[in-house]
């Protein structure tokens, strides 16, 4: 997910079986991405554009007695199975999981680099840090990206809208194994972690105990991980709890797609389970 070894102006990209694109068109991911949004009946709006492309928010029309949960993924442009995971979770989730909720989603948030199938924007910055300030690698002192600053002038409502969890959908190229990083307001990691792994691991095999990117993982989690991604910093701010799914680059892309899916669906079901 996020290491400065990482090479990020390598381009990656996927033939899609299901969507008949590549993993990287824009253009169609944006068409469905509006079609969708339509028959969810999900309002669509522009919190900023970076390069003349927009960073889209949908929202519901909300409901006082339901959670308010956020989904957020494209921070990183060579991991595509989030955003279209986004579209097939839109597309296949029941209307009723649907209706316990008011979901909302930040799809693609990085579109330049997910155009070239960059991790990197294309002013070469990583837009899933320097959000806040954290402890560690240099790379955490470098401020926010275009992306970022865009979502920081919307940090109310953002907050507002993940209040009661927030879950942001990445991917790992270099590894053939599934894993999650969560953060939690406990010492240990509870259901919310564990269902979000779970349902990682019903698709791949979980990483290995050890390090990922410098950080100490152990049964395919990275537990309260203080970097200045998006998800640290929206617990900052005071939502409940956060986690970053990460699927397996090195694995078939179609079954990274429907593991981003599930993952979102048992993200909305957890949090009726353990509210
Ligand atoms: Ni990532």
């Amino acid at each position: 997910m996020n290491e400065p070894t990482r090479d990020g102006k390598q381009t990656y990209r996927w033939q899609l079986p299901v969507e008949g694109c590549a993993s990287n068109n824009w253009p169609r991911y944006q068409a469905r991405l509006v079609e969708l949004a339509e028959r969810r009946q999900l309002q669509w709006t522009e919190l900023g554009r970076v390069a003349g492309q927009p960073i889209v928010l949908l929202q519901p029309a909300s409901a006082p007695d339901r959670p308010n949960l956020l989904i957020a993924s494209g921070f990183h442009g060579e991991e595509p199975a989030g955003p279209w995971g986004v579209l097939r979770f839109l597309e296949t989730a029941t209307d009723a999981l649907f209706a316990r909720a008011n979901i909302s989603f930040l799809p693609l948030v990085n579109i330049s680099g997910f155009a070239a199938g960059r991790r990197l924007n294309d002013a070469g910055q990583n837009p899933n840090r320097g959000f806040c300030p954290a402890s560690g690698a240099s790379e955490d002192h470098t401020g926010p990206s275009h992306e970022g600053l865009i979502l920081q002038a919307h940090a109310e409502l953002l907050t507002q809208l993940g209040r009661d969890g927030v879950l942001s959908c990445h991917e790992d190229v270099l590894v053939e194994h599934g894993y999650v990083y969560s953060f939690e307001r406990s010492a240990v990691p509870g259901p919310f972690t564990r269902t979000l792994r779970d349902a990682n691991a019903r698709f791949f095999a979980l990483l290995p105990d050890g390090e990922v990117d410098g950080c100490p993982i152990r049964d395919g989690i990275v537990f309260n991980h203080a970097d200045s991604s998006f998800e640290a910093w929206m617990m900052q701010l005071g939502v409940r709890r956060a986690a970053c799914t990460e699927t397996p680059g090195k694995q078939d892309v179609d079954v990274r797609i429907a593991a981003n899916a599930v993952m979102m669906s048992a993200f909305v079901e957890q949090s009726f389970v353990s509210p």
